[in-house]
């Protein structure tokens, strides 16, 4: 068995460990359907109280559901899916041709997470030494809204073939601010069980035990 149904409206009593087992990147299972707007503002909302460096809560959210801007969106992931493509040696070639790597146009909704790094002043308590730690937090908004979701019965897919400036410019997102994904959220035929990168040959996953390291760094 390779996939798991979606999961119906008693989702509220799926526990959290059986969430972060169903999570899946979803790219091919998308329905369409619309996301009520209520579900919508449950799932933002899980993301938007995710921890963040100093509280600076540097993301944002744009919400896209014009056809017009997706397609645009996907003709530029394309492109960029085509670059990849042509930099691979050609076995590699072959078995990422079997791989779909986005739902753009098929998903109910795109949420695009940016991050500001201005947000929460000069003093961002907990910054000073790592710079990046703005960026994690909004990824942790992401991983929030991706659980959120699952927990919710619907997928989610994580979109990162594109060109920052383009996107900037196509949701007119102002100079400074980086958008850090294309989400593509919805409704879900089902769930598959194995991640596709798996499932299509490009690569497993790691055991947990090769994961850990007790004490010190274990080569
Ligand atoms: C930062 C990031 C960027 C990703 N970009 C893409 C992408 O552009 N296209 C895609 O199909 N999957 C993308 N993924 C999904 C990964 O391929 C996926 O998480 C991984 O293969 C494990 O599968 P699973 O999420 O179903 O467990 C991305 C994931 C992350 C965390």
């Amino acid at each position: 068995m390779t996939a798991v149904p979606a999961m119906g409206p008693t989702t509220g009593q799926a526990s959290f460990y059986e969430v972060i087992e169903r999570r899946r990147d979803v790219r091919a299972e998308f329905t369409g359907e619309r996301l009520p707007d209520d579900v919508l503002t449950r799932i933002l909302g899980a993301a938007h109280r995710a921890p963040s460096v100093g509280m600076s809560q540097p993301w944002d959210f744009v919400v896209v559901e014009s056809d017009e801007t997706r397609q645009a969106f996907r003709d530029h992931v394309t492109l960029e899916r085509d670059l990849f493509r042509d930099s691979l040696p050609s076995e590699r070639r072959e078995t990422f041709d079997r791989i779909k790597i986005e739902g753009i146009c098929e998903s109910s909704v795109g949420i695009v997470v940016t991050y500001d790094e201005t947000r929460g002043g000069q003093h961002v308590l907990g910054r000073h030494t790592i710079a990046d730690t703005g960026l994690y937090s909004t990824c942790l908004a992401i991983q929030n809204l991706w659980l959120a979701a699952t927990a919710e019965g619907l997928g989610m897919g994580w979109v990162s073939f594109y060109r920052e400036d383009f996107l900037r410019d196509l949701l007119g997102i102002p100079a400074g601010i980086r958008p850090i994904a294309w989400l593509c959220v919805g409704h879900v035929s089902h769930l598959e069980t194995v991640p596709d990168l798996e499932r299509h040959g490009w690569r497993s996953r790691r055991p947990l035990d090769e994961a850990i390291h007790r004490e010190r760094w274990r080569a």
